[in-house]
């Protein structure tokens, strides 16, 4: 299969356990979630060609059509179990990763919506999904999921999406090949992956996170929780907001729907990006 020899190619050398390719899969999560209890190494990875109930965060779905969408899950087996602090970051990780990799590469002015959105311009054009599969109190296995909009084929329709939604071709103005940008957002994963511990990889998230020193709200279920001034990251990676008293909080799960307009009513359709 093209795709395959394609892919085995494109990997080369980088510190993944195995790797299988598939042309149209549900969503690429459960495939890896399986995988992983089959016996799968660490760092193994699964990728799509298309999915077709591909899932985003809060049971909202993510479309990924063929050739223009890159849909991966890379399955991570920490020993021992982290402590349940730490697991935070792995929600970072594939942000952080496909954050900087767009700067680095492509020159793109990415940032990181907290907790995993990656926005270019404003538009979010990547989104990731992490799901941990747990026996008892013992972590069997993180499932990391990733989906980026390569080109303007994979940007659903604006009236589907609960935030605008753009895809690197159209910010860049140039054609790319998924392949190569899977191999960018690895290449800088893979890097943090062994340094996750380190107050580095807090940092590095915190820098990337797009507003910074704006007024946000932070919804949770649709309801708006917190509303205030983001101050940047805790240790652990919860979000630090100042609220208009002056005093501070930091939150653990939850979603910035619209910083920009942070009063504007978002549609309640629940399928979009
Ligand atoms: C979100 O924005 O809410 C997260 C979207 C995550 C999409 C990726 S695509 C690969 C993996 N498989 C899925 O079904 N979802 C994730």
């Amino acid at each position: 299969m093209m795709h395959q020899d394609t892919l085995r190619q494109m990997l080369q050398g980088l510190a993944l356990g195995e790797t299988r390719y598939f042309e149209q899969v549900g969503s690429s999560n459960d495939l890896a979630a399986e995988w992983a209890g089959q016996g799968a190494p660490d760092r193994s990875l699964v990728i799509a060609g298309e999915q077709l109930s591909g899932r985003g965060r809060l049971a909202r779905r993510w479309f990924s059509p063929p050739e223009t969408s890159l849909a991966f899950s890379l399955i991570l087996k920490p020993q021992p179990t982290p402590p349940s602090e730490h697991l935070l970051r792995y929600t970072g990780l594939g942000a952080l990763a496909v954050c900087q990799a767009l700067q680095v590469d492509y020159r793109l002015p990415a940032s990181i919506k907290w907790p995993n959105d990656v926005l270019i311009n404003g538009k979010k054009v990547c989104g990731v999904l992490l799901e941990a599969h747990w026996s008892g109190a013992e972590l069997q296995a993180l499932i990391l999921g990733v989906g980026v909009n390569v080109g303007a084929g994979a940007v659903p329709p604006q009236q589907a999406v609960t935030y605008p939604a753009t895809s690197l071709e159209t910010e860049l103005g140039q054609r790319l090949g998924r392949w190569q940008v899977l191999r960018q957002i690895l290449l800088a994963l893979t890097g943090w992956l062994a340094r996750l511990p380190e107050p580095a990889f807090i940092q590095a998230w915190e820098q990337n996170l797009a507003f910074r020193g704006q007024q946000v709200q932070v919804t949770t279920a649709g309801q708006v929780l917190w509303h205030g001034r983001l101050l940047g990251l805790s240790p652990a990676g919860q979000l630090r907001l100042e609220m208009d008293g002056g005093e501070q909080v930091e939150i653990i799960s939850g979603e910035i729907p619209s910083p920009v307009q942070p009063f504007s009513l978002r549609p309640v359709d629940s399928s979009g990006k």
